[in-house]
């Protein structure tokens, strides 16, 4: 047990046995540890099949748990293929909160590092783009902002569960619902500013500069990630997270003339770049017109030759079969929305 660590003599341990109402968990392994808690690998007892479980410590400061329980339940209704089913949850008294869901692949972040020079290819990279910006859509339509978009909060399904074509969109820890509670379900007012919520090398220019966040700034991380797959670098990746202002000095600066050429260098510069001027041009309250972004998407696939059966980096051998942009068109559904409507636990902020 580390002593550096005042968390770790609270979260459960490989082989241990975690017991909620309906079930219990034998933990395998863990798979990733953030600063609220961790996520580990666990085997239902009753049917033997593999699930994840995030824990949450109980005397975090500020809980966010149960955030991750609204949004993927939101998920649920509309029934995105982008999100983890929620399948139990519960509390180890005195140590920690628990939610099992869906076991989802390897990250997006860790899945970059097994490439040589560390980039995408074109075509992975624009397919991923398309799956990720259709998740964001995703969590907007049901009333929440994610606020930490990074490759490291996205994950492919597993291999052997024939998901590993689907990106799933995870944590949840920093979401905020931007939809206020009145009858009219109104964008909330943006507060005059706000504290920092985000990961710096993602972070919008709005979020450095401490203002309220909208979906604009969802998809403005969305294109760092999104430029970062496809070129392996951005401008301030040695800048560490505490450079908040040097981070918004370059971003600010890849805003035009010769920054803007070659910050775009190895991407498709032209779409890319209208993507960028027209995040730049919404506003707090502006509804983003999604379909242009997947138009312009869909423009730099053509434009480099990038099929639509096109096998995916991480899966050579076989055609690309991911959710598209077309099977979303159809997955629309007004009932849906409705249904979200009514839900009270989702309603709440
Ligand atoms: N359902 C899941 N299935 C498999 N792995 C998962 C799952 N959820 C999360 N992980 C892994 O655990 C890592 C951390 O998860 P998550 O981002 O939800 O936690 P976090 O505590 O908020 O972490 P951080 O502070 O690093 O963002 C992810 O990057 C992913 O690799
Ligand atoms: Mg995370």
């Amino acid at each position: 047990m580390s002593t550096e660590d005042p968390k770790a003599d609270k979260l459960p341990t490989p082989g241990e046995v975690i017991q909620s109402k309906r079930n219990n968990y034998e933990v395998v392994k863990m798979m990733g540890k953030g600063g609220f808690g961790a996520v580990y690998q666990v085997k239902r007892q009753k049917g033997d099949d593999l699930l994840a479980m995030k824990c949450e410590t109980c005397d975090v400061k500020k809980a966010v748990l149960s955030m991750d329980c609204k949004v993927l339940r939101g998920a649920l209704i509309i029934q995105s293929p982008h999100f983890c089913a929620v399948q139990d949850r519960g509390k180890v008294e005195g140590r920690f909160r628990f939610l099992i869901m869906k076991l989802v692949g390897k990250n997006l972040w860790d899945l970059r590092y097994e490439r040589e020079n560390y980039y995408y290819s074109m075509n992975t990279a624009l397919k991923a783009a398309e799956q990720t910006l259709m998740s964001i859509e995703d969590l907007h339509r049901i009333g929440y902002l994610h606020r930490d978009i990074k490759p490291g909060n996205f994950a492919i399904g597993r291999p052997e569960t024939k998901e590993n074509h689907i990106i799933f969109m995870l944590d949840f820890g920093l979401s905020r619902k931007y939809i206020g509670d009145n009858v009219n379900k109104d964008i909330r007012m943006p507060r005059s500013s706000a504290p920092f919520r985000g990961t710096t090398r993602y972070a919008s220019i709005n979020c450095l500069s401490n203002k309220d966040q909208s979906r604009k700034d969802d998809i403005e991380a969305w294109l760092y990630m999104v430029v970062e797959w496809t070129t392996g670098l951005l401008p301030w990746r040695k800048l560490k997270s505490a450079d908040k202002e040097e981070v918004l000095k370059w971003k600010e600066l890849v805003r035009n003339g010769e920054d803007l050429e070659e910050f775009f260098e190895g991407c498709p510069k032209r779409e890319f770049t209208t993507i960028m001027q027209y995040v730049d041009s919404l506003q707090y309250q502006s509804i983003p017109d999604y379909n242009y972004v997947y138009y312009c998407l869909q423009h730099a696939m053509k434009a480099h030759n990038c099929g639509p059966h096109d096998p995916l980096d991480w899966d050579p051998e076989n055609k690309y079969r991911g959710p598209t942009k077309t099977d979303r068109d159809k997955r629309m559904d007004a009932k849906l929305d409705a249904k979200l409507k009514d839900d009270p636990e989702i309603n709440e902020k």
